[in-house]
């Protein structure tokens, strides 16, 4: 082949690779379905536009009365994510939260749509980053077989809490108000408080043990809560799942082992 036609063919390639990751942009893929973002716009501009915004900037008419404020689509930092921290999330992250809901927040369950709705939505979400065109998510995090939470598990818990200045942010007995509690912001500048382990067994990105462990693995990306990826080992990580669970109400008045089989 000439250097010429060689030329040609590695132009019309890489065209062909912009083009293909910009089209990928424009879609989900959650399962079997695939989303598409003009459907997504439409549903958007009925559902989410109020809070979020226009131009996904988290703008909405709505967003002067909400704490969290909406999220801003446009930072592409997601909170609850299968990937590892500072990472995009992927796309059946984004498709479980706004199934979801996001507890303790304004943020409803979108459990009435269609699947295929809220796979376009997904697709729609994404069209207002660049990252999700100039990047791929990251390979999710492994999550391990849980070991029983046994009293010696939540024993070592307990103590990693405390070693681990856990408490600093979430308070001694997790309720949220530990010493720098009060001066903790988000990466847009809102305050945000630590989550109040006492507060229920619902977190922010899911209510099993295993979205607890993964939010330990991964962090809370765009809020101080950081990833304990390296700091911890996975044993480590289960001991504070099974702890962080007697923390909660429920679990005070003697159900501490029915966790496991929840
Ligand atoms: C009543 C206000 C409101 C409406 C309506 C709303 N949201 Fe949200 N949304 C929020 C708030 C508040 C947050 C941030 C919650 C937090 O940070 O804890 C949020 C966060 C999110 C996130 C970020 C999740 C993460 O991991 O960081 C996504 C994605 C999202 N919303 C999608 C949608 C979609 C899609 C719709 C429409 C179908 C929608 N939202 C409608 C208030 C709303
Ligand atoms: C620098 C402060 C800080 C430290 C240290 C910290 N956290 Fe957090 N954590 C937060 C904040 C803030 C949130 C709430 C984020 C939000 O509301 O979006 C949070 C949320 C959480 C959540 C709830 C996640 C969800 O889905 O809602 C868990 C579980 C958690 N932290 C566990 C821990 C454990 C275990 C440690 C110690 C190994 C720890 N945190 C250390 C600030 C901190």
């Amino acid at each position: 082949m000439s250097n010429k036609s060689g030329l040609i063919r590695r132009v019309a390639i890489s065209i062909l690779i912009a083009w293909n990751v910009a089209g990928y942009a424009q879609e989900s893929h959650v399962g079997n379905l695939v989303g598409n973002a003009r459907r997504g716009k439409a549903l958007y501009q009925r559902y989410c536009i109020f809070c979020h915004g226009q131009y996904g900037d988290g703008r909405g008419e709505s967003a002067a009365y909400l704490d969290p404020k909406p999220r801003d689509f446009t930072k592409a930092a997601f909170k609850c994510r299968s990937t590892p921290s500072g990472s995009l999330p992927l796309d059946s992250d984004l498709y479980d939260t706004i199934t979801r809901g996001i507890h303790a927040s304004g943020m409803p369950s979108w459990k009435p749509l269609l699947r295929q709705e809220r796979a376009d939505l997904v697709a729609y979400v994404k069209t207002f980053s660049p990252s999700f065109q100039e990047e791929r998510p990251g390979a999710p995090v492994e999550i391990p077989p849980e070991p029983p939470p046994s009293t010696e598990s939540i024993q070592r818990g307990s103590e990693l809490f405390q070693s681990m200045n856990c408490w600093s942010c979430h308070g001694k007995d997790g309720r949220g108000n530990g010493p720098s509690a009060v001066s903790l912001t988000d990466s847009k500048g809102n305050p945000i408080k630590p989550f109040d382990f006492t507060s229920g067994p619902t977190f922010k990105c899911g209510n099993t043990d295993r979205d607890m462990y993964r939010d330990l693995v991964t962090g809370l990306d765009g809020t101080p809560m950081p990833s304990f990826a390296s700091a911890t080992t996975a044993d480590q990580r289960w001991d504070l799942v099974h702890y962080i669970r007697t923390l909660s109400t429920a679990n005070r008045s003697g159900h501490i082992l029915q966790v496991k089989g929840r």
